[in-house]
């Protein structure tokens, strides 16, 4: 895929992991629970409202790309690209879960900082939620899979100092 192509079609799972840092709520995934390690489970960053949101927004992201931009998914069928964009907005809100438990787990605290579960897990699991719906008319390539990466990596480290700027968010990453 060209690189607008591959931008536009990770588009929703971009948007569903952003919106909870605008939508996110206060009960927390886990209800506070912790493990054995006496960690929480995920955090006080993983809400239910903000995994909702997020899937929720990457979705109506995913509906208006489908009516208004035909770079997005363009050989798709219409229903497949909206249900394409719901299984990359759940796949990157459960990366993003997965993420928080690997980073309690090593003892990481909640907010901190981490390279590869913060900006790439998310991308990952989208990519792995959605491919069995791609059915031939979405092409990606295993090279795209790794320019995906390469640009998430970077777009994720600037949209997060663009978000602390802003005050939307306590850190810059
Ligand atoms: N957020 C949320 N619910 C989610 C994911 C995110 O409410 N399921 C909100 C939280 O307010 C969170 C913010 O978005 O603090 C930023 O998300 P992120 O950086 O992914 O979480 P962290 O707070 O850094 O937590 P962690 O260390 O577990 O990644
Ligand atoms: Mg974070």
């Amino acid at each position: 895929m060209e690189l607008l192509q591959l931008i536009l079609f990770i588009l929703p799972a971009y948007i569903a992991n952003a919106a909870p840092v605008i939508l996110g709520g206060k009960t927390p995934i886990d209800l506070g629970q912790k493990m054995n390690d006496k960690k929480r489970i995920l955090g006080k960053g993983k809400t239910i409202r903000g995994f909702i949101a997020g899937v929720l927004a990457g979705t109506v992201a995913g509906f208006f790309l489908s009516v208004y931009v035909a770079e997005f998914m363009t050989h798709a069928p219409f229903n497949d690209k909206i249900i394409i964009s719901f299984f990359l907005s759940l796949g990157a809100m459960s990366g993003d879960a997965i993420g928080s438990f690997i980073k309690r787990r090593i003892g990481i605290e909640s907010g901190n900082e981490s390279l590869v579960t913060d900006q790439l897990l998310f991308l990952g699991v989208a990519l792995l939620f959605s491919y069995p719906f791609y059915t031939g008319k979405v092409e990606l390539q295993l090279v795209d899979v790794a320019v995906l990466a390469i640009v998430t990596f970077f777009l994720h480290v600037a949209f997060n100092r663009i978000a602390h700027a802003a005050k939307l968010k306590k850190v810059p990453w």
